[in-house]
């Protein structure tokens, strides 16, 4: 049986036309049973393609063409700076194809076209690129213990990893997967979002073209419940790295835990604090604090969904960051000026709609927004909410919408208290002139990336994860290199005498 085809047409023109299958081998595969589900654009909530279902079964084929592919053809039996060269090309293809991949992503995701070109695809091309580089620099190490051994340190790839993404940033999450792990020599299962299987199609494609040798990349299109738990329990995956909700995160150590001690990495939700100290420069305060909570229709695990200003500039911030929040362009993804499309799906959408109304019969103080945006599709209105109980929902959980909450306050002592006030540990922000205040402020945050005068800035080069139930591991830089490599110790006896 074929597997299906995906054929797009944009609304600002132009078309793009690829396979709906399960990419196993460099092959486009229909799912074993045949199964497919439907892909729906959310700016209007209508079927724009349908793409095969993996099942378990399809997920135990696309291992074994991993393994076999470790064993034979990846890994330790291809130099490094081969696979550099294939990542770099790589790379070069979705820069050549940036225009039809943010069309791709805009579409099945609601982001703006313009946001997906110039952020997420470009920023897909960077990571590729930087992880290519590193795939001839894992230098291992000789540590010097006395004259009688000589002890090498090396790292040596994984194996097959697990690969679990979600649907708010469908690009950018499968290039921050299978950057380290392909220059580490590993190869991949890789599960995209259901909401969101359509760019990593095509960017199969430019795998297949790149030249990789089959069976390295794997990607399969499916449901967590069912492709997703079969990757988390599969007996013979080496790792399994996972983006997404606390609540799955947790159910994946557990089948870790209960299959084959597979080696987790997770990038879990947020609830981050944004401090706001009375001596920062306000416009660049509210411009940012905006952009931190807005981007991506606050559907970023590191939004910043708690604001805390100081007391005496609170009047004057709140007065400024209304006005900024009002005139954020919520509408079609593809027209020119849209900052804010359409939450990603009807659930999301209804999620957040639950969390603003429960705001509202908890007794917080609805400034802006709350309401749908249009008529059709998924829109919310860009949401402020100030007067909230810390121990409320909206005051506690991740709510991953345009929705922020902000507090006051007094002085310092106080705000680390309600700053680190959270289960969650993964970024926060500091708003300061005074140098001193801010770095003293960024070491005490229990975060694992705190951003001073800036928000939501994330780059190749520099780690990204969670302190506390944010995560475990760390994406990004140097650090994601040892999340998909593991260390071997060989002592070589030089001249140490017989034991016995
Ligand atoms: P989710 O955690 O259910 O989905 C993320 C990925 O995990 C998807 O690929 C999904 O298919 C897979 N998955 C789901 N259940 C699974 C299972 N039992 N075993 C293995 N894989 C499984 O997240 P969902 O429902 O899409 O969003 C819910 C909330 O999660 C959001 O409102 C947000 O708070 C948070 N979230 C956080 C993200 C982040 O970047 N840290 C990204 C997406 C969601
Ligand atoms: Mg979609």
């Amino acid at each position: 049986m074929a597997p299906p085809t995906v054929s797009l047409s944009f609304p600002h023109g132009g078309k793009s036309s690829f396979s709906g299958g399960l990419f196993i081998n460099n092959e486009f595969v229909a799912a074993g049973d045949g199964k497919t589900f439907a892909v729906v654009n959310p700016s209007d909530g209508k079927e724009i393609a349908q793409v095969a279902e993996a099942s378990a079964k399809d997920v135990d084929v696309a291992v074994k063409a991993a393994r076999k592919a470790f064993n034979e053809s990846w890994g330790l039996n291809v130099p490094g700076f081969k696979r550099g060269q294939l990542l770099i090309k790589l790379a070069e293809l979705i820069e050549a194809n940036l225009e039809e991949i943010a069309a791709i992503e805009s579409l099945d995701n609601g982001k703006a076209f313009s946001i997906a070109k110039g952020f997420d695809i470009t920023e897909v091309a960077a990571n590729i690129r930087y992880y290519a580089g590193w795939a001839d620099k894992n230098h291992g190490k000789v540590i010097e213990v006395d004259s009688s051994k000589l002890h090498i340190q090396r790292q040596e790839p994984m194996g097959v990893c697990g690969q679990i993404i979600p649907w708010n940033f469908p690009a950018l999450m499968f290039a921050w997967k299978i950057g380290p792990a392909l220059a580490m020599g590993n190869t991949i299962v890789l599960k995209t979002a259901e909401q969101t299987p359509l760019s990593a199609l095509k960017m199969c494609e430019l795998i297949k073209e790149a030249g990789f040798p089959p069976g390295v990349v794997n990607v399969i299109s499916g449901f967590g419940p069912v492709a997703g738990a079969a990757i988390a329990n599969h007996m013979d995956i080496d790792k399994v790295a996972f983006t997404g909700s606390t609540l799955v995160g947790r159910n994946i150590l557990k089948a870790a835990a209960s299959s084959n001690l597979k080696k987790v990495t997770l990038e879990l939700g947020g609830k981050s604090p944004n401090i706001i100290f009375a001596d920062a420069d306000l416009d660049q305060a509210i411009s940012w604090s905006a952009f931190g909570i807005m981007f991506n229709h606050g559907q970023c695990c590191c939004a910043g969904s708690r604001v805390y200003v100081e007391e005496s500039i609170y009047e004057k911030f709140m007065a400024k960051f209304d006005e900024k929040i009002k005139s954020i362009q919520v509408g079609n993804p593809f027209e020119g000026n849209t900052f804010q499309g359409p939450q990603v799906s009807q659930l999301q959408y209804d999620r957040i709609m639950a969390y603003i109304d429960s705001g509202k019969k908890e007794g917080a103080t609805l400034r802006t927004g709350g309401i749908r945006h249009g008529q059709e599709g998924y829109f919310i209105e860009p949401t402020v909410f100030t007067d909230v109980n810390p121990d409320s929902k909206i005051g506690r959980e991740e709510i991953f919408g345009p929705v922020v909450v902000v507090h006051k306050f007094k002085d310092n002592a106080d705000l680390i208290k309600k700053a680190n006030d959270s289960v969650y540990g993964l970024a926060a922000a500091v708003f300061s002139r005074d140098v001193t205040r801010a770095l003293d402020t960024a070491n005490k945050l229990q975060a694992g990336t705190v951003w001073v005068n800036c928000y939501n800035q994330l780059n190749p080069q520099v780690p990204f994860g969670g302190f506390k139930q944010s995560g475990i591991g760390r994406e990004l830089g140097e650090a994601a290199l040892a999340s998909y490599s593991q260390s071997k110790s060989i002592h070589v006896n030089l001249h140490a005498p017989n034991p016995m």
